[in-house]
């Protein structure tokens, strides 16, 4: 089809283009006949334009016009006039103009829609991502997009300015545990045998620090089979980065410098770096996450000295055995009502809690189901720790230190967000969370695994106690957690064969089974393996922040559903007997 090809986008015309003849072509954003005039708004991703058919200007394109519907592709040429006073449009770009048209060309016509394409839609998202293309023209979904462009910009320029390789390594790679379940991919020419889609190029970056890349990124898909969130799909994308002589002080520079630049060009927003720290215990124990939001104060108050020698068993025994008598004071929420603390108490019990202890704190002193059981003293290091003042609700848990600390961590965002503390336009709170431990014992497998992965260096002055005392291994492990999200997590990683080995040990993972896994990095490491360490972060999870959004399928061109359909093109799907015979597999 032969068209008139636009002289200018949607977005564009401005005052100065006043009494040019312009073409423009775009979409039929919304149509309005007042009789005797027809206004269109005609959109692309640049902006949206008024353009207008009037009887006395063209007739032949007014009357041609009166057949436009909403979705229709348009070629349209006609003059730029400074719209009648009192009819500009403030909220639009273009709003000082908009063209007589004096001929129209339908490009293309369009079936009605099944939802308006609009900025606030009330459409589910099931039928949001079975027509994503139609989704995709919305407005809020191409400002995510285009952010999402703009951020892989800044990347691949700051981390290119700073000496880095970009290097693409393979999809069809080993499996090799991860942590997650890996996406397998069958073999045709070996018969049973299988490739697994990357969990992350973690191997293939540390090798090629090995081959002397001594500073690498990429922008790079990650596949793991697990449970679907908000911040979680099956395909994601990692900023990976790697880099060799280096310790967690230059990683966390560069880093740094990285978000300061996203924030810098992407947002207009300066930062403040360094970021403050956090180690992982204290997290734990003041807001009962690795990944604390920090955007509200909320600290949670540990109160073992103050009830360790208790008559309320529940929290002396809690103290005896190690554990924690957490506090959590809401301030001003003492006159909740009895059913309020029962939906909390539920909430914790929903999260495996035995119950929630709480106190108010009243003009005639404390008051709660529980008081009789505390001492004189108690009481008042009690109001002198929590800092209560009449008007608090105290809120308290007692047991195992995390299972205890994270229920309370749990309970801190639900107050956060009853108390109505975390506001919209609130700043960005990063920190990093650093001293991991190495291991954590996996109650399902009843033992010991990696808490990062297995080739994550513990710190020098802890390397004895791997063999001794594995749960106390600090490692050079580090998340950084924005707004109470983790969006990049790495470590620097061990580099001799004698760690690599007391790794393993630790883990009960016998030398055939190593070297049948991870042999091939094992050999690489024994040929001059540079001190090395890197950091991954996850890309939509960043994007998603940056746009304010809540879940990062608004951010994602072509999402799966929580279930993991990806409802457009309906994947998963059944394929033919032939292929799956090519692949020597057989449905059972
Ligand atoms: P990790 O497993 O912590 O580290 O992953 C890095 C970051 O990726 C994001 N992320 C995800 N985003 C969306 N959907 C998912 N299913 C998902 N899983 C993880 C998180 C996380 O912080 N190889 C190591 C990095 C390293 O050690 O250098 C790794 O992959 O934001």
């Amino acid at each position: 089809m032969k068209f008139k090809k636009r002289t200018h986008t949607c977005g564009e015309l401005r005052e100065i283009n006043i009494g040019q003849t312009v073409t423009l072509n775009g979409w039929v954003d919304s149509r309005r006949d007042l009789g005797g005039v027809i206004f269109i708004d005609l959109r692309d991703r640049y902006g949206i334009t008024q353009i207008v058919f009037e009887p006395n200007y063209n007739s032949k394109a007014h009357e041609e016009a009166k057949d436009l519907r909403n979705e229709w592709v348009l070629s349209v040429t006609g003059k730029v006039r400074r719209r009648p006073e009192g009819t500009e449009n403030p909220n639009l770009e273009t709003g000082l103009i908009d063209v007589m048209i004096d001929e129209v060309t339908v490009l293309n016509k369009a079936q009605t829609p099944p939802f308006p394409i609009e900025d606030k839609i009330e459409t589910s998202e099931e039928i949001r991502l079975k027509y994503r293309y139609l989704d995709l023209r919305r407005r809020p979904m191409q400002k995510n997009l285009i952010l999402r462009h703009k951020m892989y910009q800044i990347v691949r320029k700051y981390f290119d300015e700073n000496n880095f390789l970009e290097i693409e390594t393979p999809f069809l790679m080993k499996s090799t545990p991860e942590g997650a379940r890996d996406f397998l991919v069958p073999s045709r020419l070996h018969k049973g045998h299988f490739y697994a889609l990357p969990q992350s190029p973690q191997t293939y970056k540390q090798i090629l620090m090995v081959a002397g890349f001594d500073r690498y990124f990429q922008i790079v898909k990650c596949f793991r089979d697990e449970d679907l969130r908000a911040d979680r799909q099956y395909e994601f994308t990692q900023i990976d980065v790697e880099m060799s002589f280096v310790d967690e002080e230059d990683i966390f520079n560069m880093v740094e410098g990285l978000m300061k630049r996203l924030y810098k060009e992407a947002l207009g927003v300066d930062i403040q770096t360094p970021f403050p720290r956090l180690s992982y215990r204290d997290a734990i124990e003041f807001y009962g996450s690795d990944k604390p939001d920090l955007r509200f104060d909320l600290k949670m108050v540990n109160l073992n000295s103050v009830f360790a020698q208790s008559e309320f068993r529940l929290f002396a025994d809690a103290v005896k055995k190690g554990g924690i008598v957490s506090g959590l004071n809401a301030k001003g929420c003492g006159n909740y009502t009895r059913n309020q603390i029962d939906v909390l108490t539920d909430f914790v019990k929903r999260l495996g809690s035995g119950g929630l202890i709480w106190i108010r704190v009243t003009e005639n002193g404390l008051e709660s189901p529980t008081l009789k059981f505390f001492s004189e003293k108690e009481q008042t290091e009690l109001r002198e720790k929590m800092n209560a003042e009449t008007g608090d609700l105290i809120l308290i848990q007692a047991g195992e230190w995390k299972k205890a600390l994270s229920i309370m961590g749990s309970l801190r965002l639900e107050m956060a967000k009853r108390m109505n503390l975390i506001k919209d336009n609130s700043e960005p709170k990063i920190l990093w969370v650093t001293d991991f431990p190495l291991f954590e014992y996996s109650e399902e497998e009843k033992r010991l695994v990696a808490m990062h992965h297995p080739f994550t260096s513990p710190k020098d002055e802890d390397i004895d106690l791997m063999s001794t005392d594995p749960l106390k291994v600090k490692a050079k492990a580090y998340d950084l957690v924005l707004n109470g999200n983790e969006i990049a997590g790495g470590s620097i990683r061990i580099n001799t064969p004698e760690i690599q080995s007391k790794m393993f040990e630790a883990l009960g993972i016998s030398k055939e089974e190593a070297e049948e896994k991870f042999g091939f990095l094992l050999n690489a490491f024994k040929y001059g393996a540079p001190p090395h360490g890197g950091i991954a972060f996850g890309f939509d999870r960043m994007v998603m922040l940056f746009a304010g959004e809540n879940s990062i399928r608004d951010v994602i061109a072509f999402p799966k559903t929580s279930n993991g359909i990806s409802l457009m093109d309906n994947a998963p799907s059944p394929v033919n007997p032939e292929q799956l015979k090519e692949l020597h597999i057989k449905i059972v």
